[in-house]
């Protein structure tokens, strides 16, 4: 089966002389819905940026969605990087004065076609469909009309996942969905995410400082401690015991 993710002897160190990690060797198959964990500051979204090219990398090589490349991927590669993956942050990014609808078509942005989506009114008829349907994904097509800046925080990240889910995406990378939601918000993004990504064979990879959040919606935990991959495993496989060394100093 094809790979998804695969990097070979990889490290990156900051260009202030900051080591964030090194030797780090990964495989993610398809459908692989993967936990990233580690303490504040293992890296974690160090090795996301530069797995999908948003940083350079120091040494060795990766190979996402096709895409080989050292340090940097070129220009075009990363123009198709990006139309082929999705992106869900902690801070979610959303235009508050903006409706979710349009909000939505914003994940149409980079795609061919796309100066369109920087308002509802001038996307295609299709594309408004099209978040009206990623809406009803993430249960949200009531609010389709409500300016982002009224949603409470889990709806926030709701419509950042329906705009990262309107690219259609292969690969869909987030850096700690419901690391700012209270408990029981959170777990609902996580399993709205999780679902989502098997129901439509999307490749998920997610950081999380949470043990609950690894264990619960993923099929694989990778852990990074003191600047190497500390274990990487099927999640069934993984005791609390060692998800709590993780984060022993
Ligand atoms: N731009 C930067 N320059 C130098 N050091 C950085 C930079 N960004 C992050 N770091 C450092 O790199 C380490 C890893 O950070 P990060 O990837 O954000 O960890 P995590 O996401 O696991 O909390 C931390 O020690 C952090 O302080
Ligand atoms: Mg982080």
């Amino acid at each position: 089966m094809q790979e998804v993710i695969r990097t070979s002897d990889l490290a990156k160190t900051y260009p202030n002389g900051k080591s964030v990690f090194a030797g780090v060797k990964l495989s993610i198959s398809p459908d692989q819905r993967v936990a990233l964990i580690g303490a504040n500051g293992a890296g974690k979204s160090t090795l996301l940026k530069c797995l999908i090219g948003l940083l350079p990398s120091s040494q060795g090589e990766i190979m996402t969605l096709g895409e080989s490349f050292s340090s940097t991927p070129s220009s075009a590669q990363l123009y198709r990087l990006r139309r082929q993956i999705g992106f869900v942050f902690q801070n979610h990014g959303l235009v508050g004065r903006q409706s979710v609808l349009t909000n939505v078509i914003h994940g149409k942005l980079g795609l061919p076609g796309s100066w369109r989506a920087w308002h509802h009114s001038l996307a295609q008829g299709n594309w408004r469909e099209e978040a009206m349907q990623v809406l009803s994904e993430v249960k949200l097509s009531e609010k389709a009309k409500s300016r982002a800046d009224e949603l409470s925080g889990g709806q926030a990240q709701r419509v950042a996942i329906a705009r990262a889910l309107i690219r259609r995406p292969k690969l869909l990378i987030a850096d700690e969905p419901a690391a700012s939601l209270d408990p029981a918000v959170g777990r609902d993004i996580m399993k709205i995410f999780s679902d989502l990504a098997r129901e439509h064979g999307i490749t998920l990879v997610y950081t999380t400082h949470d043990m609950e959040h690894a264990l619960n919606y993923s099929d694989r935990i990778i852990a990074l401690k003191a600047g190497e991959v500390f274990f990487d495993l099927p999640t069934r496989d993984v005791s609390r015991a060692e998800i709590d060394n993780v984060f022993q100093g």
